[in-house]
């Protein structure tokens, strides 16, 4: 297994693209609903924002795309919405798997998957294989993901396999067990329909990311609007945890638009 540099151990290197951008697919619901139609053709639209936002980074030349689509606790909504978004998922696996596939995409799949149903597992596991061997862009869908279970699940799993490391493990120690162990830990994380937080997604990985908020709700969060996140990061100054003048002496190291 990789293991990539931790922005906690080390200082990444900063590059004027992000490398990995994170999104937290927000506001489906409100679009629909300023329009008068059910919820639910919210998330039908936010698919087609998620094709395009897949396109963008391709062409922008990001190497890695992590997006939330269902959250461990979005079992929470109503029973008709967990289950048209259950159904939406395995006709969205179905479709989009040839095209990713077609555009060397990678796609995979993070969260317990226990609590889905056999097809959409079958669904997952089809996608994930047909595009495996993929070398562009890496996708990353998180469905029933949590952050914080992804750092208990991923404490078990190390304590699984290495009993003695109970009261001695390290950071490089757990982290090949953590879901995201073999991509670089977010640049960017991008938030739309203007809450401003991070509702338990990849709470280990976001440490030194850059955070970007939108009132943009998610079904229009077009390839313009991508761009202007990428140019609001582009102008961020990323120190993990050095001063100004430190990473101001190494022209070009810690701007990201350097
Ligand atoms: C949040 O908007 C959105 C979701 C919980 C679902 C997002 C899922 C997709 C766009 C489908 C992606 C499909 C695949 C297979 C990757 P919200 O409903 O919370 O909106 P609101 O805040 O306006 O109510």
């Amino acid at each position: 297994m990789t293991n990539l540099p931790s922005s906690t151990r080390t200082i990444p290197e900063v590059t004027p693209v992000p490398r990995h951008i994170a999104v937290i697919m927000d506001g489906n619901g409100r679009w629909a609903k300023q329009r008068f139609m059910p919820r639910v053709m919210g998330h039908q639209r936010g698919v087609e924002t998620l094709r395009e936002v897949v396109k963008t980074c391709r062409d922008l030349g990001v190497e890695y795309l992590t997006v939330f689509a269902f959250s461990s606790e979005n079992w929470r909504r109503p029973a008709d919405e967990v289950s048209f978004l259950m159904s939406l998922f395995i006709k969205v696996l179905e479709r989009e798997a040839r095209r990713l596939q077609r555009e060397n995409v990678r796609l995979k799949i993070i969260g317990d998957r226990n609590r889905f149903d056999d097809e959409l597992k079958k669904c997952m596991l089809d996608a994930e294989q047909l595009t495996a061997a993929n070398t562009g862009l890496t996708f990353t869908v998180a469905a029933n993901y949590g952050g914080r279970w992804d750092v208990m699940h991923a404490v078990q799993s190390m304590l699984q396999h290495h009993p003695e490391l109970a009261l001695t493990f390290t950071e490089e120690d757990l982290h090949p067990y953590l879901s995201m162990s073999d991509a670089p830990e977010p640049d960017l994380f991008i938030r739309t329909g203007g809450e401003q937080r991070i509702s338990n997604f990849m709470l280990w990985q976001l440490a030194y990311t850059e955070l970007y908020f939108t009132d943009t709700l998610w079904p229009a969060f077009d390839r313009a609007e991508l761009e202007k996140a990428v140019a609001s990061y582009q102008r961020r100054e990323r120190r993990f945890g050095r001063t100004s003048e430190q990473v101001q002496g190494m022209t070009g190291k810690g701007v990201a638009g350097a």
